[in-house]
């Protein structure tokens, strides 16, 4: 029984893995321990309290995947609701399709009984204002919301990478089964409706029980265009052992070098429970993991693999 995790991952992993000794599965795990993340308000890259996008309002994306069955659910842009990651496993459970984002997400999680969250920041308004002020010049937040280029204020976006995104939860329960949860506010200040890998199947988050799972960190944008996660993962299967799968899923992102911004950091749990760390920036990254003989959860540093472009 374990669970790894990134990114404030250590805010719900205990609870995570109390739940794995309580006999419950590696898909409870992962919500237990993602739902945890998502309502720590000092994070400002996942719930309601992450950064904006570019007018001004959150918009959350969240996956998860049972490696046992391969069922997944995703929501992308969803707004007003705390727990992104709930309304992915309930797409996951009760639906015949796997991804909904914006108004279709929002309805169909009011239809599951979820309540639309209270949650007001009081610190964001002053946040934008800022934002928009030092970043893209204008003094009057309002006037942003009526611009006709608004995508040419796209490029100041925060990179997630630095603003320091996303929950990526990997646990395997005492059955062997694993499951990847993932969940974000995404890019700081990107473009309405902007989804990254978070959300995306195979490229945020992907398991399969046979070989392990893998879920991404950072730019998604690069981890969408490689298919990630799912990459490490069928590296595995093709008989690479797991620190060789997961620097080949670093490589693959390293090989784009066309419009490059930021970097990916991946982590990433074989078969047999062993699990790692790795970026494509020359920091080493880290997780963090706990098992169930374990009292206190692990910080482990992983591995880089720059990218050497320009
Ligand atoms: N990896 C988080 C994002 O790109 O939104």
């Amino acid at each position: 029984m374990i669970v790894m995790a990134t990114n404030n991952g250590d805010v719900g992993i205990r609870q995570a893995v109390a739940a794995l000794k309580e006999g419950k599965t590696a898909v409870d795990a992962i919500e237990i321990g993602i739902r945890e993340v998502e309502v720590h308000r000092p994070d400002r890259s996942v719930g309601l309290h992450g950064y904006p996008n570019i007018l001004g309002y959150p918009q959350l994306d969240a996956l998860i995947m049972d490696g046992r069955t391969r069922d997944v659910g995703a929501v992308g842009a969803v707004t007003g609701y705390d727990h992104p990651i709930s309304i992915a496993r309930c797409v996951m459970e009760k639906l015949i399709h796997v991804f909904l984002v914006a108004d279709g997400a929002e309805r169909f999680a009011s239809e599951m009984g979820f309540e639309k969250s209270t949650y007001v920041d009081p610190e964001m308004p002053e946040i934008y204002a800022k934002h928009v002020r030092e970043q893209l010049g204008i003094d009057d937040p309002e006037e942003i919301q009526h611009t006709k280029e608004l995508w040419k204020l796209s490029h100041l976006a925060v990179d997630p990478q630095k603003a320091g995104g996303t929950t990526n939860f990997i646990a395997q329960d005492g059955k062997g089964d694993i499951c990847v949860g993932v969940s974000t506010s995404g890019w700081g200040w990107k473009y309405p409706g902007r989804l990254g890998d978070s959300p995306v199947i195979s490229a945020g988050g992907f398991a399969d029980n046979r070989y392990g799972a893998a879920a991404c960190t950072g730019t998604g944008e690069l981890a969408i265009r490689t298919g990630a996660a799912r990459n490490v993962v069928t590296y595995m299967k093709m008989g690479m052992s797991l620190e060789e799968a997961t620097a080949e899923g670093l490589r693959d992102m390293n090989e784009l070098d066309s419009q490059r911004v930021g970097g990916v950091q991946i982590i990433s749990l074989d078969a047999s429970g062993a699990h790692m760390a790795g970026t494509t920036s020359d920091r080493k990254g880290s997780h963090v993991f706990m098992t169930a003989d374990m009292d206190e959860p692990e910080f482990v540093d992983g591995i880089s693999v720059p990218y050497e472009g320009s």
